[in-house]
C-alpha cells in the first residue's frame, strides 16, 4: 500500500502585514517541489498544491481521504493567469472578476487542456476563484503557478476556519501549515456555473446571491437538496456529533428545539443547542447551550459556524440541536451547510 509520506507538519506564524521573506520562500519552495501548504484564504483554511503538478495534486486527495471524483479549486492571484485554466473569455467573467475578485466566488469555466484532469476530478470544467487574504495571494505569486486547493478538512468534517483546525485533521499528513489566525468570511465561496445557460449558483457561499442578480439578472436561484457539483455529498461539513436542524423561525423553532434537546436528554445524550443569540433566555436545562450570533447578523454567523461545530465535538457532545437562521445574504450558505451536516434530521 502506498503510504503517505509526511512527516512532521510545520506550522509557520504569519502575523498581519507581509509575509516575511524567509517564511514565504520556504511556503513557495515546498509547492514548487510538489508539497502540501495548508494557506488561510478569506473564507476558510485550503489545502494548496501546483494545480499543474498531478502528483502533488494526487497527495491533497490521499491527506484528506477526499473521493478522487470530487474536483478542486484552483487559485489563482492574477486574473492574467485565467489563461493558462481556461481558454473562456467572456465579458462575463471579466465583470464578475471585476465586482468580486479577489473574493469568495468560484467562477466554473471551461477548462485548458494543459490542465491535469486530476484537479478537475476529469470534468471538462474548471473552478477557479483569487482569494481575497494576502497570505494566500503572496503563497500563489512566489510560487509561481495556480494552486489548487480545497478546504484544509478531513474529508466530510467541518471546514477549517484556523491553522488549529487543520491541524486537528491533517496534522503529520502535509507539509507546512501558514497561521494567520481566524478566517473572516468563514463559509467558503459561492461556485458559479458560467458553462451552461441559464447560469446557476451550484453552492451559496460567501458571496450573496442577491449580490451576483445585480450582475446577472437571470441568475437561477440556488434550490437546495439538489446535488450539482459533484463532490457535493449529502452529508458534510458535519461535526462528529449527531446534528438535529430546526430550521423554520418564528415560535414553535424555540419549543421544537426544546422538546428534541430533552428527549435527547433524557435518554442519556449529552445534548448542545446551538441558538441566536436573541434566544438565549428562551433556554435552561442540561444542554451546553452555545450562541452562533444574532439571527439579525448572517455575516457574524457564518464566521462562527464551523468554530462552533468543532467547539461542540472538543466537548464531548453526542448530539447537537440547532436552530436554523433566516436565508437571507449569507444565511443561505449558512442553512445549507447546516442541512448537509443534519443529512436526514431536518425539522422545517
Ligand atoms: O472558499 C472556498 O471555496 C474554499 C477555499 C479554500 O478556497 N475551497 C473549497 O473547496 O471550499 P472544496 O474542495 O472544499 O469545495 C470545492 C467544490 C467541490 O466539492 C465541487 O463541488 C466544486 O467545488 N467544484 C470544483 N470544480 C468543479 C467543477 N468543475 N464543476 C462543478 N463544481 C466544481
Ligand atoms: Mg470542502
Amino acid at each position: 500500500m502506498k503510504t503517505l509520506m509526511p512527516r512532521k507538519t510545520s506550522v509557520i506564524t504569519v502575523d498581519s502585514g507581509p509575509m516575511d521573506s524567509a517564511s514565504l520562500g520556504r511556503a513557495a519552495q515546498t509547492i514548487i517541489r510538489g508539497g502540501l501548504v495548508a494557506f488561510p484564504t478569506e473564507t476558510v483554511y485550503g489545502l494548496g498544491a501546483d494545480a499543474f503538478n498531478a502528483a502533488a495534486v494526487a497527495k491533497i486527495f490521499h491527506a484528506k481521504r477526499r473521493p478522487f471524483n470530487d474536483p478542486l479549486i484552483v487559485h489563482i492571484a492574477d486574473l492574467r493567469d485565467l489563461s493558462l485554466l481556461t481558454r473562456d473569455t467572456d465579458e462575463i467573467i471579466l465583470r464578475l472578476a471585476d465586482s468580486f475578485w479577489p473574493g469568495p466566488l468560484t467562477l466554473v469555466l471551461r477548462k485548458a487542456s494543459a490542465l491535469p484532469s486530476e484537479v478537475t476530478a476529469g470534468l471538462s470544467t474548471v473552478a477557479v476563484r483569487m482569494p481575497a487574504n494576502q497570505v494566500a495571494l503572496e503563497l500563489i505569486r512566489a510560487a509561481k503557478t495556480p494552486i489548487a486547493a480545497p478546504s484544509a478538512n478531513l474529508f466530510g468534517r467541518a471546514s477549517p476556519v484556523s491553522a488549529q483546525h487543520v491541524l486537528e485533521d491533517l496534522d503529520g499528513k502535509i507539509d507546512m501549515v501558514l497561521d494567520a489566525g481566524r478566517t473572516r468570511i468563514g463559509v467558503e465561496s459561492t461556485i458559479l456555473d458560467l458553462t451552461r445557460l441559464p447560469r446557476r449558483v451550484l453552492r451559496p457561499g460567501g458571496i450573496s446571491f442577491e449580490a451576483l442578480r445585480e450582475i446577472i439578472p437571470g441568475l437561477k436561484a440556488y434550490r437546495g437538496g439538489e446535488i450539482l457539483s459533484p463532490g457535493m455529498f449529502e452529508r458534510h461539513y458535519a461535526p462528529k456529533a449527531r446534528l438535529v436542524l430546526v430550521g423554520r423561525e418564528g415560535p414553535e423553532q424555540i419549543g421544537m428545539v426544546r422538546e428534541i434537546a430533552s428527549e435527547y436528554a433524557a435518554r442519556g445524550h449529552r445534548v448542545g443547542i446551538m441558538i441566536q443569540s436573541e434566544h438565549r433566555e428562551e433556554y435552561s436545562g442540561p444542554f451546553d447551550i452555545k450562541v452562533l450570533g444574532s439571527g439579525r447578523k448572517p455575516d457574524t454567523c457564518a464566521a462562527n459556524l464551523f468554530e462552533t461545530l468543532r467547539d461542540f465535538d472538543r466537548g464531548g457532545v453526542q448530539v447537537i440541536v440547532a436552530e436554523g437562521v433566516p436565508e437571507k445574504g449569507l444565511g443561505l450558505a449558512i442553512m445549507d451547510r447546516l442541512r448537509r451536516a443534519a443529512a436526514k434530521e431536518t425539522h422545517v
